[in-house]
């Protein structure tokens, strides 16, 4: 998703931008642009990656000591130069970046475009720099409110242009003639960064670790006003406020790839240690929700992508384990259960970023309806970190690659951690996760990387590939589905073992790969289903503790029972980054895709 990086204070600010958008990588991305300068604003922008454009527009060329740039992933408007921000007001003496969606800009643009104004983009954002042109003009009429704010006319503009704008942002603004950058967030992740050199701004904490880890995190609606030596905050709805310094506790080098070639491969190795991490929670506090959960009248967990997953996966530990039911749906399908909801409810809302747009929203409506929330993410401070009534950290250390790995993993072990709870025995599944140790390090190895790397060359000419399972090992198949289509492009399908029959045994032909997730437990219908596969002359590929006659190949894991899912994972994780490899796409950032998506 776009990623936001600002600077004001003593050193040039170019090279810090591009240092900073460079650590913003991750979240992917289309264009570059930045705008330094104050008495003269200097604009560069273009489609392409930050390392080339560095050279080609000679981004770390431009003057002055203070900053903003831009990493645009497109949503309103082509992926285009003029599309990428930063975008100006007619004048080119105001610029402007953000991230989200301005939801009313259509009715601004038009009353802009009335009173005069020349847009030079198709983007949403564009309006926020016409807006602040106008209310520095004063020339009105169009609708606003008072500022809060009693500061120059600058500021007040951009209160002023702030409060008309509906949807979500984080933006920041600059000005010809004004030493400050201005910014404001609501619903789009903003941090602050104070060092002695100077005022950070950017949309992660990561980013900013290379000069400071003093942060604040922004409120809904903060708006702050940085010079040089000084900082202001204020809230569109209160005035001026105070906010906190955090000190962020993790370390840049965790965020960092050390000897390894990809995040992917990094974050899937740590995860021998980042499950007993997962495990290391106040009990106290998981008991309670424990006890939210019995006393709950109807309970949701609300998540996407592999969170979702992870939540799935859940449903089934819950009912295996404490013989309780709860309702997994999309955080971008719920609006069709919020009707459902009631004050007794409980709403479990699950986001490894803390800042997914459709369970934020979700979290909204949910509180809205009086429900109580508990949050679990792995970014303190997230929006999500704040929203809930109870929080649970995976405390995963930063994961950088687009694709959630470690972070999966401990989400399964934290529904496993509140799935034991229930039953009033969290102790039982801390030893099983601790008994896990060995096993995941032995299944990241170098030996079992080779082996799946050779499986790799195999199935990496393929279009498609299917995977089946029953039960947990089912939510296992979707998630390593997902797993290898996202990063290696190749269409993978996962499918519950008993729907076999009901419609994808259509699709297997001679040689089409199907994986088969299997356990102690359900092995011989999963087995029988596999075998319907081989008759039809697919080929077989399981993953178990067992050897079968019906395996064409075998990746050997141990039977972890309720912690399958974790064990089972691993592998297809490691077999995903194998197949990006070798067909020379990289892994820690598939096309397409955002770490982070922060839109609707
Ligand atoms: C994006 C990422 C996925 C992730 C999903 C949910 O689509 O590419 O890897 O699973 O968002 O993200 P969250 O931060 O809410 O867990």
């Amino acid at each position: 998703m776009c990623g936001i990086f600002g600077y004001v204070g003593s050193e040039k600010a170019s090279p810090i931008l591009c240092r900073g958008l460079k650590n913003l990588e991750y979240r992917g991305y289309d264009s570059v642009g930045i705008v330094t300068g104050s008495s003269q604003l200097e604009i560069r922008k273009d489609v392409g990656r930050i390392d080339d454009l560095k050279t080609r527009l000679s981004l770390e060329e431009l003057g002055g000591n203070l900053g903003i740039g831009h990493t645009r992933w497109a949503t309103h408007g082509r992926v285009t130069a003029k599309n990428s921000h930063p975008h100006t007001d007619c004048k080119n003496k105001v610029a402007i970046i953000h991230n989200g969606i301005i939801e009313n800009y259509l009715e601004l643009k038009t009353k802009l475009v009335e009173r005069g104004h020349r847009f030079s983009s198709d983007t949403d954002s564009e309006v926020i720099a016409h807006l602040i042109e106008e209310w520095l003009s004063k020339s009105g009429p169009l609708p606003g409110t008072a500022s809060s704010v009693n500061g120059s006319s600058f500021e007040d503009a951009c209160t002023k242009a702030f409060k008309q704008l509906r949807g979500s942002y984080a933006v920041l603004a600059i000005c010809e003639g004004e030493e400050k950058i201005v910014a404001v967030r609501k619903d789009s992740p903003l941090v602050v960064g104070i060092s002695e050199i100077g005022t950070f701004f950017a949309s992660d904490v990561a980013p900013i670790m290379d000069w400071t880890k003093d942060v604040v995190y922004l409120e809904n609606n903060d708006f702050v006003v940085a010079e040089k030596g000084d900082i202001r905050f204020y809230n569109l709805d209160s005035g001026e406020v105070k906010r906190p310094v955090s000190t962020v506790e993790w370390d840049l080098e965790e965020a960092k790839k050390g000897n390894f070639e990809h995040f992917m491969l990094k974050e899937i190795s740590e995860q021998a240690e980042t499950i007993q991490r997962a495990c290391v929670q106040d009990m106290a506090v998981v008991d309670r929700i424990a006890g939210m959960i019995r006393s709950g009248y109807g309970v949701f967990f609300i998540a996407c992508g592999s969170s979702y997953h992870a939540c799935l996966t859940g449903s089934y530990l819950f009912s295996k384990v404490a013989n309780l039911h709860v309702n997994v749906v999309l955080a971008s399908e719920f609006e069709n259960y919020e009707h459902f909801l009631t004050k007794k409810t409980l709403v479990f809302a699950v986001s490894q970023s803390g800042e997914t747009a459709d369970v934020l929203e979700a979290v909204r409506a949910a509180k809205r309806r009086g429900s109580r929330i508990v949050s679990i993410t792995n970014v303190m401070g997230s929006s999500l970190s704040r929203e809930g009534d109870e929080l649970l950290l995976m405390n995963s250390g930063p994961e950088i690659c687009v694709l959630s790995t470690k972070t999966y993993t401990s989400q399964v072990v934290m529904m496993a951690l509140l799935a034991c709870a229930l039953n009033g025995d969290h102790e039982s599944c801390l030893q099983k996760v601790k008994d896990l140790y060995l096993d995941i390090y032995n299944l990241t190895s170098r030996s079992m990387r080779d082996r799946l790397k050779a499986l790799a060359g195999d199935l990496s000419s393929q279009d498609h590939i299917y995977m089946i399972g029953r039960g947990l090992q089912y939510t296992t198949a979707l998630e390593a589905a997902l797993k290898v289509k996202e990063v290696s492009y190749i269409h993978t399908e996962a499918f519950a073992g008993g729907e076999l029959k009901h419609g994808p045994l259509a699709l297997i032909e001679e040689g089409t790969p199907v994986f088969v997730f299997v356990s102690k437990e359900n092995g011989d219908r999963i087995v029988s289903n596999a075998q319907e596969v081989k008759a039809r002359g697919g080929f077989v590929i399981g993953v178990s503790d067992w050897d079968n006659p019906v395996f064409d190949r075998w990746i050997k894991v141990p039977d972890c029972e309720d912690l399958n899912p974790v064990i089972q994972a691993i592998p297809m994780q490691v077999l995903a980054y194998e197949l990006a490899v070798q067909k020379n796409l990289d892994p820690d950032k598939p096309r397409n895709l955002a770490k982070s998506v922060t839109v609707l």
